[in-house]
């Protein structure tokens, strides 16, 4: 997501789920061609599985953009035409691409003559006021013929004129029902539904009727239900961390990032949702976010955060060495009751 994740906030939702793909966030061709490639595609290995988001329509761009991403260690290349700004509309890319269902599948028949990762798209499920479901099956066929099997559905129209990307993302209402009749349409494709899903249960009732699903807001604001997902969803063990693990190995990572000279906060900021639902969840958040603490060393900034969170719960009545071992399994039914 655009502005908010990046590679430090995929390394903290790897350590919750060992299974569960991460994007990237879109990069569009423009970027990677004429910009700091590094800075755009560079991440750390504990991400894989992990995905590359371009941006682009234009076809020899964006196989020069995927041939790069599968250079630099991406296990899948994925498309963006769900974007609704006017910035992307500019570029005509994004979600006015869906308009234009032949580019797309020139786009992606480039990109798979190049790569042998994975290309998939991400689309919404219409574009303006076109809620014909015709619409969307057919550029879903159109790309599908071009080599595309997986298709991420936001399972809203996009509204290309007159409300921002962010009302773009609430007002156009869910249509679930859409992206399941692409499924039983294309029994062949993977069809992924994305929109509004926040807890495990409303995941579980999805995979009745697609194959997958993608959550972008609710995991970014309250990552610590995911430490639950290999177990749920993957069939493997639990991870057995818990949260005074994940925060030791946030504040190693923030170590690791600070010795290369950058600001461990932009690593910190990501895990401001994990204590949710913990006592003193909210003190352990101030000091966490407390600027004058910036140039401490993160260990002791979460020594005095952690020092923060069980005073608060001693106050609140709670014993600190139960809110220290509480699992993920029984945090992740709180989380979603
Ligand atoms: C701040 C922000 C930035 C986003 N940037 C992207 C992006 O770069 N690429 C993309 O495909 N979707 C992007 N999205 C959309 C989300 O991926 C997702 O499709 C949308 O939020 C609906 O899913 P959700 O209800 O689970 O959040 C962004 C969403 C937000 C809130």
């Amino acid at each position: 997501m655009m502005d908010w994740t990046d590679r430090h906030c995929r390394y903290l939702h790897r350590l919750l789920s060992t299974h569960t793909r991460l994007y990237t966030e879109m990069v569009t061709t423009g970027a990677l061609l004429h910009g700091d490639v590094p800075r755009h595609l560079d991440f750390n290995h504990e991400e894989h599985p992990l995905a590359l988001q371009l941006g682009g329509s234009e076809p020899a761009d964006l196989a020069a953009c995927a041939r790069l991403g599968e250079q630099w260690g991406y296990d899948e290349i994925n498309l963006n035409c769900g974007c609704p700004s006017e910035r992307v509309q500019r570029g005509s890319f994004g979600a006015c691409l869906m308009a234009e269902p032949q580019l797309v599948a020139d786009g992606v028949k480039a990109m798979c003559d190049v790569v042998s990762v994975p290309v998939t798209v991400k689309h919404r499920i219409g574009i303006d006021k076109v809620e014909s479901y015709d619409f969307v099956r057919d550029f879903v066929g159109t790309v599908a013929m071009a080599g595309c099997s997986v298709f991420i559905v936001h399972a809203r129209n996009a509204w290309l004129k007159g409300i921002s990307p962010k009302e773009n993302r609430e007002l156009p209402p869910l249509r679930y029902d859409t992206v399941h009749r692409l499924k039983r349409d294309f029994p062949a494709l993977t069809i992924v539904l994305n929109g509004g899903i926040k807890t495990a249960e409303q995941i579980d009732e999805q995979l009745t009727q697609v194959d997958g699903v993608m959550l972008g807001r609710e995991p970014y604001h309250h990552p610590w239900p995911m430490a639950d997902w290999d177990r749920r969803f993957f069939g493997d063990a639990a991870s057995g961390i818990d949260r005074d693990g994940v925060e030791a190995a946030m504040v190693a990572y923030m170590e690791r990032i600070a010795a290369d000279g950058e600001p461990w906060s932009r690593a910190s900021r990501h895990m401001m949702g994990l204590r949710d639902g913990q006592p003193g969840a909210r003190r352990w958040r101030q000091v966490w976010s407390d600027h004058r603490l910036k140039s401490w060393p993160a260990s002791a900034v979460s020594a005095e955060a952690r020092r923060a969170l069980a005073s608060a719960a001693v106050s609140a009545g709670f014993d600190p060495g139960q809110v220290a071992s509480t699992t993920p399994n029984s945090a992740s039914a709180n989380a979603t009751a």
